[in-house]
C-alpha cells in the first residue's frame, strides 16, 4: 500500500469518530513514518512497510474506541513546550495557557527580577508549573498532586525541560503535606471542577479515558474551591495572588467564595470563547501573621 492510499484509508475510518479526522490522520501517519507534514504531499507514492501498517492499525483501533490520540502519541504541546502525557494525567487544554499567561504577567509585575515563590496545586502533567518555570527563571516552585502517577509524569516533564532544580514535587492532598512555614507569592490551580452529575454528558475520550481524579469535584463542581480558598490564606504572602481555572458557569460562585474569605481585588477574565473561566483574588495585607489567627 502507498502512503497516499493509507492516508485515505485512515481519513475514512477516523471520520466516523472524530471531527478533526483529517488532522488526526496526518498526525498518525507523520508519527508512525517519522516524517513532517510537508513530506506527506511529496511522498504519496512511497510504499508503507508491514510494521508501519500494523502500528497505524493499532492506533486507529484505539482511536475508534475513543482513546485520546495524545495518549497514543505520548505527547501534547502546551504553551510552546512539548509535554509527555499518558493516562495518569489530564491532557493539558489550550484554554489553560491563558491562566499561565496571566500568572507570568503578575509574577513579573510583582517581582521585577527578585526571587519569588509559586505553588501549583494539582499539577497533572506539570503543564502549568513547567511552563511557568520555563518563563520565570528567578522564581522557585512547589508543585503538588494527590496522585503519585500524575506526579511521576509531571516530574518527567520538569526533567525533560531541565527545570527540576527549581521545582519541588510533593505528593499531597491539597496543602496537607506542604510545610506550613512555607509562603508563596502566587498560588495557582486548575483543580477538578466537573459536577459528578455531568459524567454522562462528557465525550467518551474524557469520561472513559482521562483520570476521574482530575475531573470531578462533588455535586456542584466547587469542592476544591471551597477547600483551597480558605486554606491558601495560611500560605500566601500579604498581597499574594490566588488564581484558578474554573468551569464555564462557576465564576460567580468562585468569586463569592473569595469575597467570603476576605480576599481583595477579586476578579475574573475570559477564555478565547469569551467564557469567564479564570478567577483570582489577593490576600489582604494584615497586621501580624495570619498563621497565628488560623492555628
Ligand atoms: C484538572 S487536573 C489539572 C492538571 C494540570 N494542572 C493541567 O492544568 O493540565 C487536576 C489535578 O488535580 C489533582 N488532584 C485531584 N484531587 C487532588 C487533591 N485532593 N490534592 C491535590 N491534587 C489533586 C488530579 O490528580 C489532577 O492531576
Amino acid at each position: 500500500m502507498t502512503l497516499g492510499e493509507l492516508l485515505n484509508l485512515i481519513e475514512k475510518r477516523l471520520s466516523e469518530v472524530s471531527p478533526s479526522w483529517k488532522a488526526e490522520a496526518r498526525t498518525i501517519i507523520c508519527h508512525v513514518l517519522n516524517v513532517e507534514t510537508l513530506d506527506l504531499v511529496l511522498s504519496r507514492d512511497k510504499m508503507v512497510t508491514e510494521a508501519q501498517l500494523s502500528q497505524v492499525e493499532e492506533m486507529i483501533r484505539l482511536r475508534i474506541g475513543r482513546y485520546p490520540l495524545q495518549y497514543s502519541l505520548s505527547k501534547q504541546d502546551f504553551y510552546g513546550l512539548e509535554f509527555y502525557v499518558d493516562s495518569n494525567v489530564l491532557i493539558p487544554r489550550p484554554e489553560t495557557e491563558i491562566l499561565v499567561e496571566f500568572v507570568i504577567g503578575e509574577a513579573k509585575r510583582m517581582h521585577k527580577g527578585q526571587t519569588g515563590r509559586i505553588l501549583d496545586i494539582g499539577v497533572g502533567s506539570g503543564a502549568i508549573v513547567v511552563s511557568l518555570a520555563h518563563h520565570l527563571s528567578h522564581f522557585r516552585f512547589v508543585a503538588c498532586d494527590i496522585d503519585f502517577g500524575a506526579l511521576a509524569v509531571a516530574k518527567r516533564n520538569g526533567e525533560k525541560h531541565g527545570l527540576n532544580e527549581r521545582i519541588t514535587w510533593i505528593q499531597s492532598d491539597l496543602f496537607a503535606n506542604i510545610d506550613r512555614k512555607s509562603t508563596f507569592d502566587i498560588i495557582v490551580s486548575n483543580p477538578p471542577y466537573i459536577p459528578i452529575s455531568d459524567l454522562a454528558n462528557l465525550e467518551p475520550e474524557v469520561s472513559n479515558h482521562e483520570p476521574h481524579l482530575a475531573l470531578f469535584a462533588g455535586e456542584d463542581g466547587l469542592d476544591f474551591y471551597r477547600r483551597i480558598i480558605p486554606e491558601a490564606l495560611v500560605f500566601l504572602t500579604d498581597g499574594g495572588l490566588l488564581a484558578f481555572e474554573a468551569g464555564h458557569d462557576q465564576h460567580m460562585a468562585v468569586e463569592a467564595l473569595f469575597k467570603e474569605h476576605g480576599y481583595i481585588d477579586v476578579g475574573h477574565f475570559n477564555d478565547l470563547n469569551g467564557i469567564p473561566r479564570f478567577i483570582y483574588g489577593k490576600k489582604h495585607q494584615v497586621e501580624g501573621d495570619i498563621r497565628c489567627l488560623k492555628d
